[in-house]
């Protein structure tokens, strides 16, 4: 049971960043068809080179799209079921890969940028995935964070927790926030917040859920996309930030699945912009 994280940092000198959570291995969203602006994604390739994106290694600019795996505990149903991940996925942390066995003579090799077992914590997880994106948008790019994979991988563990009552099990939103307000002065800046649910090819706005029908605007000269009518709401402090994640949970579609009684059925963005 994995849950891939997509990390990625563009040239745009605009300090935006986007955290989304999506369900589908196989087709993962794209905002709009400009690269610079597009949520970006990467089909794994077999024992490649860890280099997944189109563009430079991790020092360039453009920064390339780099991939993350993360192992989940077994849950309590797969304890009963004694179901053993061990006789089909095999992680060789040493070189970054993961070896899915298909049988005992035939087995795939995935390589990707990081390897996080089931025992990676939420702390390792956003130092490792999502920290580096949130000081290159504090540095002035735009960057992406991206988590997909089956229903019940953990995509909204990583990214959702709130850890009220647990602060080691906060996610990475939260995460992201705490390091954007340590850096930035709200007296002389400002940071603000849309959170939106993607459900049946509509956009909705999960800060205010009568807003059902957003539309993406693509700026023909400048490429620039943007929500037009999706709330923007000024954070003024963490406790804030995380009541309104809180709110936009809420309206969140949920609907149980066979693998997880919790199951999202939408795929959540969040998007942050901070004005200087
Ligand atoms: N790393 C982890 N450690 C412990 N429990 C985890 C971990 N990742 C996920 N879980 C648990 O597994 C279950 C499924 O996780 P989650 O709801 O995040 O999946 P999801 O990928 O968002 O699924 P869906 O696409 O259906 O929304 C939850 O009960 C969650 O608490
Ligand atoms: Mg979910």
């Amino acid at each position: 049971m994995a849950t891939t994280a997509s990390i990625y940092r563009n040239g745009n000198y605009s300090k935006n960043s986007l955290i989304t959570n999506n369900n589908k291995v196989e087709r993962p969203p794209s905002v709009n068809s400009n690269p610079k602006n597009s949520l970006k994604s990467k089909s794994l390739r077999k024992s490649a080179p860890a280099a997944l994106g189109a563009a430079k290694d991790d020092t360039g600019v453009p920064g390339r799209v780099r991939v993350a795996v993360r192992l989940r505990p077994r849950n309590a149903e797969e304890m009963v079921a004694d179901a053993d991940f061990a006789d089909c996925v095999e992680l060789q942390p040493e070189v970054k890969r993961l070896k899915l066995r298909k049988n005992n003579w035939d087995s795939d090799t995935y390589e990707f940028d990081e390897l996080l077992t089931e025992f990676a914590s939420q702390k390792r997880v956003y130092e490792v995935v999502a920290k580096p994106v949130v000081e290159s948008v504090l540095d002035g790019y735009n960057g992406t964070v991206m988590a997909y994979g089956q229903t019940g991988t953990g995509k909204t563990y990583t990214l959702g927790r709130l850890g009220e009552e647990d602060t080691a099990a906060r996610g990475i939103m939260v995460r992201a926030m705490e390091d954007i307000l340590a850096d930035v002065s709200l007296e002389t800046n400002s940071v603000s917040i849309s959170y939106l649910q993607l459900y049946m090819e509509t956009i909705q706005d999960l800060l205010n859920p009568t807003n059902d029908n957003i539309s993406i605007v693509e700026d023909p000269k400048s490429g620039d996309v943007s929500l037009p009518g999706a709330s923007l709401v000024e954070i003024r402090n963490q406790q804030s930030f995380v009541e309104l994640l809180r709110l936009g949970e809420a309206h969140r579609f949920a609907a149980n699945t066979k693998l997880n009684a919790e199951s999202s059925r939408s795929h959540a963005i969040l998007m942050t912009s901070q004005m200087l």
